[in-house]
């Protein structure tokens, strides 16, 4: 994001973002990675993990990120804990929230304190395939394309703007294990992309429709395709 002084200097601000974990933490580490290379102009201000023991929560502290375990199972309702978290973010100064593996799904008082701020990674093409095990989900309907897909958080389970998809090929002899490695491999790539769609500022609403701002300065695509493969 730039801001422009009084005095007319243009200055580039970070977006600070907060990331909600709740497993290995490996998208989160694309996108540690990414900012680290300077691919992605963003800062972490904190990780937060409804799992304590998630292994994303050591991924963070090895790169110096406070890091936060708030587990929904001590709070009486959905409500308390949301609101524990959206406390801790805001403590942060989070601009945008990234749901990177984090696998509660998040009511409308969490999503409205945070309007249009938070993105979420799935491991399908939406509007396939929402929910749990969507990998299993692909395989089971037998599709020959699958992939993942971020887009913005609303208040359906998975639906919600689409911002970056990445296809990805489902092999005849594939396990769930065997094609969620292949997505995630696109997963990694597409997240940190998204974001830096964002923070560019390229992401725009018009019309009721997402559309990305070609003039801008980010020349991020939208969609990843695989090599076919030719028999
Ligand atoms: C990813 O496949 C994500 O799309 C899904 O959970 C997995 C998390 O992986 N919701 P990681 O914790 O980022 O390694």
């Amino acid at each position: 994001m730039n801001l422009t002084t009084s005095s007319g200097i243009l200055m580039k601000t970070k977006i600070k973002i907060g990331i909600l974990v709740s497993g290995s933490g490996s998208n989160l580490q694309s996108i540690i990675d990414n900012i680290e290379k300077g691919k992605l102009t963003a800062s972490i201000s904190v990780v937060v993990s409804n799992i304590e023991d998630a292994f994303a929560l050591e991924r963070a502290r090895k790169h110096n990120i406070p890091s936060i375990a708030i587990n929904h199972r001590d709070f009486s309702t959905r409500e308390d804990f949301e609101a524990e978290l959206a406390a801790v973010l805001k403590s942060f100064h989070v601009d945008l929230v990234v749901l990177a593996g984090f696998m509660r799904v998040l009511s409308p008082y969490f999503i409205k304190s945070f309007p249009r701020r938070i993105i979420n990674i799935h491991p399908a093409l939406l509007p396939s395939f929402p929910g749990v095990h969507a990998q299993r989900q692909a395989l089971d309907y037998g599709v020959k394309f699958t992939g993942c897909s971020v887009h913005f958080v609303d208040e359906g389970v998975d639906t919600g703007p689409i911002i970056i998809q990445a296809a990805v090929p489902v092999h005849d002899d594939d396990s769930e294990s065997s094609l969620s490695e292949r997505i995630l491999l696109e997963e990694h790539r597409i997240l940190p992309e998204a974001i830096e769609l964002y923070v560019s500022g390229s992401l725009i609403f018009t019309d009721g429709r997402l559309r990305i701002n070609r003039s801008g300065k980010s020349d991020v695509p939208a969609t990843h395709n695989p090599p076919l493969q030719i028999f």
